[in-house]
């Protein structure tokens, strides 16, 4: 089994948990993809749903496949989220923006009851941060903001090198109109305390870190799909 069919897999569990009637935020990138397309098949079949993307691709996708849409202005609470990630440990805490869209969907999943990852099996680790933590910054004074960072992950002991995410020649750009930097940080040992340091800079808009927001992962490797509670 490949990647792209362990991730169906995961998609399809996740579609079960989706009822009719519902608010339900639709995650970004390759694994919310598949879910996006299932969950297309679906509303064909006659399921009613009404989706809030988390990011102006998804929105496309969704619209192409005929799921209709609101915005999180239109339907500020919903039911359940459904969204991939870069990794995830065994306490659901997440690294996500890999698609950068990590602002969005941190917004969306906030005004989530629920939310579901999901996932192939190579995105669970042990400890988080073998994957590069995306921090969204504001252009304005990208370059003091990169240095805080790097300060501020200093006070905490971890070393590592900051990129600029690049999108061709140019300067990666999210939704948001916004900057992205990589972060190899390596190995994060307490990821609420590198949320607390980050978030107390104010050229941060926000990180790639999801801590406590997800309820459910789905996980799925080449024999099954197995779940993970918070
Ligand atoms: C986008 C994300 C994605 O959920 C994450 O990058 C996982 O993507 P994929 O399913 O393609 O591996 O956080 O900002």
């Amino acid at each position: 089994m490949d990647a792209r069919e362990m991730k169906v897999k995961a998609a399809a569990a996740a579609l079960a948990h989706v009822e009719d009637g519902m608010r339900l935020g639709i995650g970004t990138g390759s694994t919310a993809e598949e879910f996006v397309r299932l969950l297309a098949e679906k509303v064909h079949g006659g399921l009613r749903v009404q989706g809030v993307p988390t990011s102006e691709r998804t929105a496309r996708l969704c619209l192409e496949l005929g799921v209709s849409l609101k915005s999180l202005d239109e339907l500020p609470e919903l039911d359940l989220t459904i969204d991939g990630a870069d990794e995830l440990d065994g306490n659901l805490t997440l690294i996500k923006g890999g698609g950068g869209a990590l602002l969005r969907e941190k917004i969306v999943a906030a005004a989530s009851e629920r939310v579901i990852v999901i996932a192939d099996e190579s995105k669970l680790v042990e400890t988080l941060g073998a994957f590069p933590l995306p921090i969204e910054i504001n252009p304005f004074g990208q370059m003091a903001t990169r240095i805080s960072i790097e300060k501020a992950a200093a006070r905490l002991g971890l070393g590592g090198s900051l990129s600029m995410r690049k999108s061709g020649d140019e300067l990666f750009t999210t939704d948001g109109g916004h900057y992205i930097v990589d972060a190899s940080f390596g190995r994060i040992p307490d990821a609420e305390a590198l949320s607390a340091e980050l978030h107390s800079i104010p050229g941060v808009v926000e990180h790639g870190l999801f801590i406590h927001m997800a309820s459910l992962a789905i996980i799925a490797g080449p024999a099954r799909a197995r779940t993970l509670q918070a």
